[in-house]
């Protein structure tokens, strides 16, 4: 059984196809996304309507390049699924209703899911996790600890009742100064601050139900940075490291009571299993890894490579090329240039000099094998092997 799902509820047109194995067990064929992280850069957030334009132009050639990744045809699809929310209105339309039109046109079926349900069964896909687990779901949206007890069986033992994880990382950054999207920015500052020098609040500490609250932390922070501006490139390192150290205490001590109601209520869990985008932080992920380790059940990660835009940023360029898109903003285009100057780059050296053309083709074969689609992997190859050749003809 084969199903192709549609993904542009927030900042990322994606589609994939994923077959259902006879032994029950689901496989992913194929993955396609296309960020658009360089679209919203300038606005300091995602822009909705911009986010549903940009789905508009680039949702067809991401589904074609999934179904050819795949190996596969629409013909031969079960069906198409779709989020259908929860999710910005205008992204989550222009999905649903592509999903409907090919659902139309072919006469399969169309399966309309919930975005936090699929947060919640990906690890089934991915790690093929039994039931019950506990899901830490975080990210830019949605702070919550559930229990996964099946398909369509699920108990919210905690949740935010303001800001989500990822929306204080961002505004965090946002405050600061930092570029968009914030996690990852507030995180690379983190790295070089002292986690010690302000002393923020540790929101819901030693409560018994799981829920999180962050908008206190968040004007906490603020305070403390009005406090003592102009900032230096110091200061912003230590207020991100207090910051995300704050977090992490948050996200350990909210999980530890999240895991007592699941023993309360459904028994032992299988796994904690993270899902979202800041499940991308490093120090969340070590905080994840002592949590588990002293539960004694399995930790469950997302694969890395879900998690970060940035190994994928060749992707859209790709696409765009292919369809002729180049008039989608100065940054994917600037995309395009770097990746075909990359790619020829060694074929024109290959005349000047012998130690130059095996470095960049070194390099580039580096790139080619760390990038995630295919149809780009086997093309880099191609030239790879093309430079070679012309090095030994020479
Ligand atoms: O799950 P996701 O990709 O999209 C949805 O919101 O559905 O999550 C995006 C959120 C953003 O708020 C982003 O700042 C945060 O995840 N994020 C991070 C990191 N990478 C992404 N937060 C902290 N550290 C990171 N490394
Ligand atoms: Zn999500």
């Amino acid at each position: 059984m084969l199903v192709l799902g549609i993904e542009t509820t927030c900042d990322e047109t994606a589609a994939a196809v994923v077959e259902r194995g006879t032994d029950g067990r689901g496989r992913i064929l194929s993955n396609v996304v296309l960020s658009q992280i360089g679209e919203h850069a300038a606005f300091g957030g995602v822009v909705p309507e911009i986010a549903a334009r940009a789905h508009v132009e680039a949702i067809d050639a991401v589904i074609a390049e999934a179904v050819q990744q795949a190996g596969c045809t629409m013909e031969s699809l079960s069906g198409i699924a779709a989020a259908a929310g929860p999710g910005l209105i205008g992204g989550v339309i222009v999905g649903l209703t592509t999903a409907k039109s090919i659902a139309l046109v072919t006469g399969k079926p169309l399966i309309a899911v919930n975005h936090l349900e699929a947060h919640a069964l990906t690890a089934r896909l991915t790690d093929h996790t039994p039931f019950p687990y506990c899901l830490f779901l975080a990210s830019g949206g949605h702070t919550q600890i559930l229990a996964v007890r099946g398909v369509g069986d699920y108990v919210r033992l905690g949740t935010t009742m303001d800001d989500a994880i990822g929306e204080a990382f961002d505004k965090t950054a946002k405050l600061l100064g930092l570029g968009y999207p914030g996690g990852p920015q507030v995180e690379q500052e983190a790295k070089a601050g002292n986690p010690a020098r302000f002393a923020l609040p540790r929101p819901m500490q030693h409560r018994k139900e799981a829920d999180f609250s962050l908008s206190g932390l968040k004007t906490a922070l603020r305070l403390e940075a009005e406090a003592i501006a102009p900032l230096s490139n110091e200061d912003v390192a230590d207020l991100c490291a207090s910051f995300q150290q704050a977090v992490v205490d948050v996200v350990y001590d909210r999980l530890r009571a999240g895991l007592k109601l699941f023993r309360e209520s459904c028994g032992a869990p299988a796994a904690l299993v993270a899902a979202g985008g800041v499940a991308a932080n490093q120090a969340i992920r070590a905080i994840l890894q002592k949590l588990a380790g002293e539960a004694g059940i399995a930790l469950v990660l997302p694969p890395y490579a879900y998690l970060r835009d940035g190994v994928l940023v060749f992707k859209p360029m790709w696409l765009y090329w292919r369809r002729g898109l180049i008039g989608g903003g100065m940054q994917v285009f600037s995309y395009g240039v770097a990746l075909w100057a990359m790619t020829l780059a060694p074929i024109a050296l290959v005349a000047a000099s012998r130690e130059a053309s095996v470095l960049f083709g070194t390099l580039i074969a580096i790139a080619v094998l760390r990038e995630p689609l295919r149809s780009a992997r086997v093309a880099g190859a191609l030239l790879v092997v093309a430079g070679l050749m012309l090095i030994r003809l020479q």
